[in-house]
Parts: C-alpha cells; structure tokens; sequence
C-alpha cells in the first residue's frame, strides 16, 4: 500500500483545484465546534498544520497570530489567497508536518484538522506538534478516528486498503496516538457520521 509523504503531495497537488468542492460545506460544523473548544485569548500564536486551502480560517477568531502550513504547494497557494480575499494577516509556508520549522515551545494553539489520519506518520506530526506548543499550550484535533475500545477488524482493515491510497486511514485510534505523544486529553467529542469523525482537545 503506498502511503507516503510524496504520494500525499503529488494526490493533493491532483485534488487541491476541486478540495473546496468536497470539503467545504460538510465540515463547517465539525470546524466550528472543534475550534469553539479552544480556549481562544487575543494575541495567542496559532499554527495549523497540514492546514490545506486554508478552510479553518472563517472559524478562528481574528486577534491571533496566525500561521498556516502544509506540505502541497498548490493547497498553501489558495490558503494564501483566502486569506488575502479575507484581508487576514496569515503567515503561509510550505512544510511537512513531520518537520516543523520552527523553535520549541512557540506557539499557543496547534490546530491539526484532517491531517493524522492522512499523514504516514502521525506519531511523528504529533511528536512535533507537542515539541512546539508551549507548556500551556491547545492542540485541536478534528478527524476520523477507529472507536478506542477496540482495533479495527478485518473488514475495516480490507475496507482501509483502499481509503487510505486515495484519502484517508480509518483504522487509527484517537486516544492512544494522542496520549503517547505526551498529551492529555480534555474534551473528546462526537462531530460527524455517528462519530466517525471526532473533535478532540488536548493539553501538555
Ligand atoms: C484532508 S486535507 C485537510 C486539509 C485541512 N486541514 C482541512 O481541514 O480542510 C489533508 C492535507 O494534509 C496535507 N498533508 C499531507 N501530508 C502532510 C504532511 N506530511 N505535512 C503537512 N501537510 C500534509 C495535504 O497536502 C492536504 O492539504
């Protein structure tokens, strides 16, 4: 199965003109109740990573600090230019989320919509979202998670072989990945398809 940091960039270089299309409308209320948990202050330093055509933004308040991320060039481009046709200061780059460039300890606020169960390894986004959170800081998790109370079975494993080459896995579970990168789970709440997807926020 090929599931790679170049295969998710060059599938989403392919989806990023019609990602709008998809994601749009069927996410606003996961977006907005998974961003309504953040314990949001003015001048907070916020980072969402492996962030898209930039689909959180209408959701954040606007005294942040904002930086945005994510590893396809042409999924930053149309970030970059939603957030210019919103007259909003976001900081845009182009950057794996395995790899953040940027110091320890410096943000308030990581946001990670739809991107753990799409990246090879979500141990290692987690590792580095943690490492650049500050010791107070949020991490806000929305995506489609396994039920915790047990691993996934064959058929969803069988099923999985194919999401995960055109999409999405959909055999992770939320609360171990979460916890064994050194978080502490705070809310867990059910946002989408009878909690398939799921929001979640976590502290230091
Ligand atoms: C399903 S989209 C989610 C986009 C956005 N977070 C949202 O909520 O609409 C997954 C995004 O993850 C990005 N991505 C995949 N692997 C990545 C990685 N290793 N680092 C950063 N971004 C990555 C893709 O380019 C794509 O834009």
């Amino acid at each position: 199965m090929i599931n790679t940091t170049a295969w998710n960039r060059l599938r989403y270089t392919v989806y990023a003109p019609l990602y709008d299309l998809v994601a749009t409308k069927a996410f606003c209320k996961p977006r907005r109740m998974a961003l309504g948990q953040v314990d949001w202050e003015p001048g907070m330093r916020v980072l969402l990573v492996g962030a898209g055509t930039g689909l959180d933004l209408p959701y954040l308040p606007h005294e942040l600090e904002t930086h945005l991320t994510d590893l396809t060039p042409a999924m930053v481009k149309r970030a970059r230019e939603r957030a210019e046709k919103a007259r909003r200061d976001v900081e845009c780059r182009v950057m794996d989320a395995a790899a953040l460039e940027y110091p320890d300890e410096h943000f308030d606020v990581v946001v990670m919509h739809l991107i753990l169960a799409v990246m090879p390894c979500p141990e290692q986004g987690l590792a580095e979202a943690n490492r650049v959170l500050k010791p107070d800081g949020q991490l806000c998790v929305m995506d489609k998670f396994q039920p915790d109370v047990q691993p996934a079975g064959p058929s969803r494993r069988a099923l999985n072989a194919f999401t995960s080459f055109i999409a999405t896995d959909i055999t992770r579970q939320a609360t171990p990945l979460i916890q064994q990168a050194g978080f502490t789970i705070q809310r867990d709440e059910p946002v989408l398809m009878k909690g398939l997807f799921r929001a979640l926020l976590a502290t230091k």
